[in-house]
């Protein structure tokens, strides 16, 4: 059941030690696809938002293209892993419980955010406050889909254990910290009725290969969720050792179909 606001708790934690290469993986496995859907757009002199850093390059690419009378501010619970440039101001900010910093801003995007929070249309709605006419919002998450998820493993046991694993996941670890799974394909039209224009999804549907990025998130699940993981039963302690093994060892012969990311932007109307 989802959580009220108030209770709003990011499944992670930035200052795990295994924060650091969780993050980066993410980056890497979404950075490209993301600066693909914002390359299109007039940066120069906007003042830009990102929603939940982490460790991605999105918001330093932002500050490189808004030119020197642009701005970026880049938000997070922990701001530790949030990358540097002259025109990036890094700002420890809980979007759930926090006024957003200085509105209006000509561009706000959120990637991997929302989803993790409970009452995601709430927290839409203010980012959407928060622009400046014309201004447009990014809001990219992922639609985890459990079923059908292994394309490729060496043997049929390991291909129901890593199926078996990531149903753990999505029910002990996202779910239980009160992400709604079903959020990401509601963006689009929570968008349009919001009243954004132009409203436009693209969906990022990769494949990942073992020792890959997006499995390497594998690892941080199995490192700060360990005992929600065992705890259901259906997982024990070797099990996580082996699915430790198939996701990082690049020969392991195991594939998945990554998580879609639902991708989708909004134009305010200029009155
Ligand atoms: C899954 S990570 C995604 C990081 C980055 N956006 C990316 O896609 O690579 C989620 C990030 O959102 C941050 N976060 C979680 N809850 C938040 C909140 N209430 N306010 C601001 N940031 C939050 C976390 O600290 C973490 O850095």
């Amino acid at each position: 059941m989802a959580r009220p606001a108030t209770e709003a708790r990011y499944a992670y934690d930035n200052a795990h030690p295994s924060a650091r290469r969780h993050l980066a993986s993410l980056s890497a496995a979404l950075d490209d696809f993301t600066i693909g859907r914002l390359t299109h757009l007039d940066l120069t002199s906007r003042r830009c938002l990102e929603i939940g850093a982490g460790r991605s390059h999105v918001p330093v690419w932002l500050a490189e293209h808004v030119g020197p009378t642009g701005h970026v501010t880049a938000t997070d619970l922990d701001t530790t892993h949030t990358g540097t440039h002259p025109r990036l101001t890094p700002l420890r900010h809980d979007i759930v419980t926090e006024p957003i910093p200085d509105p209006p801003y000509d561009l706000i995007h959120a990637r991997l955010v929302l989803m993790h929070l409970p009452e995601p249309e709430k927290i839409l709605t203010r980012l959407i406050d928060a622009l400046a006419p014309g201004g447009i919002l990014c809001v990219e998450d992922w639609h985890i889909q459990p079923s059908g998820v292994v394309l490729d493993a060496p043997t049929g046991q390991q291909r129901r254990l890593f199926a078996a694993y990531q149903h753990e996941v999505n029910q002990r670890v996202f779910q239980a910290a009160g992400s709604d799974p079903n959020w990401a394909p509601r963006i689009h039209t929570t968008m349009r009725a919001a009243g954004l224009r132009g409203v436009d999804t693209a969906i990022y549907a990769p494949v990942w290969h073992a020792g890959s990025p997006g499995l390497q998130i594998s690892l941080t699940a199995i490192a700060s969720h360990r005992d929600q993981l065992l705890h259901g039963g259906l997982l024990t302690d070797a099990d996580l050792h082996e699915v430790t093994k198939l996701v990082s060892d690049p020969d392991s012969g195991l594939v998945v179909r990554g998580h879609q990311l639902y991708s989708t932007l909004g134009g305010k109307p200029h009155h």
